[in-house]
């Protein structure tokens, strides 16, 4: 019996993922690993990244780290160049980096910073526009492949205060306009875009709240499956969409949130 149910789902493929040294970010540079592809991952936590890199090396996975800031058209396109020069072809992009407005003052509109709105559209939803801008052509030299775009629920039913970021909430709802866009753009030449809309996942980005065990236990009742997600909930719904596995699957957005949008 193979090591992984899933052992071979990305044989053969190369896979770039952004903010691979985050919660979410990190259980799919292994999981993809471990699905048998090459993964590339970004991110602007030098330390965190290097460890990761190291860890995940060590365990003979082949996974590798590239500095890289995904609001930086410079840095991405050297990132790309990186990747596809003299390493061969990319056939899947995973838009995973992202930031919580939260401890920036996001809330409704009315309160929220420009400063804060910009940071948060620059990294949600410019960032994806920019990896995609220079990933894009590379996978369609591959002769195709899959972009999955991690988006949130919040993009698809309006969050309940105290969590009404809206900077957040807009940045997430930009990338699913995206992805159907992209969809429909890329579909002729074999590349598929899908989203994923995940809820509330206990992460690093989220950790403020899980330490405090009232707002923990208000989160969870949030969702019928009575728990938070977990980063590999995430990763596996993203190891899905990126495998041939989902080869007739583009522009849906796939909710993986314990049916919190089904109240
Ligand atoms: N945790 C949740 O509850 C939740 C819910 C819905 C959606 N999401 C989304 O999932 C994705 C991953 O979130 P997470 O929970 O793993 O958060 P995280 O904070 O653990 O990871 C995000 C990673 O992105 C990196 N990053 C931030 N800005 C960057 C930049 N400019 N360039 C490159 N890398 C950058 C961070 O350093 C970090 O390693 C995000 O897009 C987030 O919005 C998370």
């Amino acid at each position: 019996m193979s090591r992984h149910a899933f052992s071979g789902l990305l044989a053969g493929k190369t896979a770039l993922i952004t903010g691979g040294a985050g919660g979410i970010g990190s259980e799919m540079c292994r999981v993809f690993a471990e699905a048998g592809a090459r993964v590339f991952f970004c991110d602007i936590a030098l330390d965190r990244a290097r460890r990761l890199e190291a860890d995940l090396l060590a365990a003979g996975l082949p996974v590798h780290f590239i500095p890289a800031d995904v609001t930086s058209a410079e840095q991405v396109q050297l990132m790309v160049q990186q990747i596809t020069g003299d390493q061969g072809p990319l056939h899947i992009l995973v838009n995973n980096a992202g930031i919580s407005g939260r401890p920036l003052g996001d809330g409704p509109v009315t309160e929220c910073s420009e400063a804060a709105w910009q940071r948060v559209l620059d990294v949600n939803l410019t960032g994806p526009y920019l990896v995609s801008r220079y990933a894009v052509p590379a996978i369609i030299r591959a002769g195709g492949g899959a972009v999955v775009h991690i988006s949130s629920d919040d993009a698809l039913v309006g969050p309940l205060p105290p969590y009404d970021t809206h900077a957040y909430c807009a940045s997430k709802g930009g990338l699913i306009a995206l992805t159907k866009a992209m969809a429909i753009s890329y579909a002729p030449y074999r590349v598929r875009v899908n989203a994923i809309a995940p809820g509330w996942v206990a992460s690093p980005m989220t950790a403020d709240l899980h330490q405090d065990p009232a707002k923990h236990a208000e989160l969870v009742a949030r969702h019928p499956l009575g728990r938070l997600g977990t980063p590999r909930d995430i990763a596996m719904a993203a190891l899905f969409l990126a495998s041939d596995a989902a080869g007739f699957i583009t522009g849906v957005v796939l909710p993986v949130e314990g049916g919190a949008t089904s109240w």
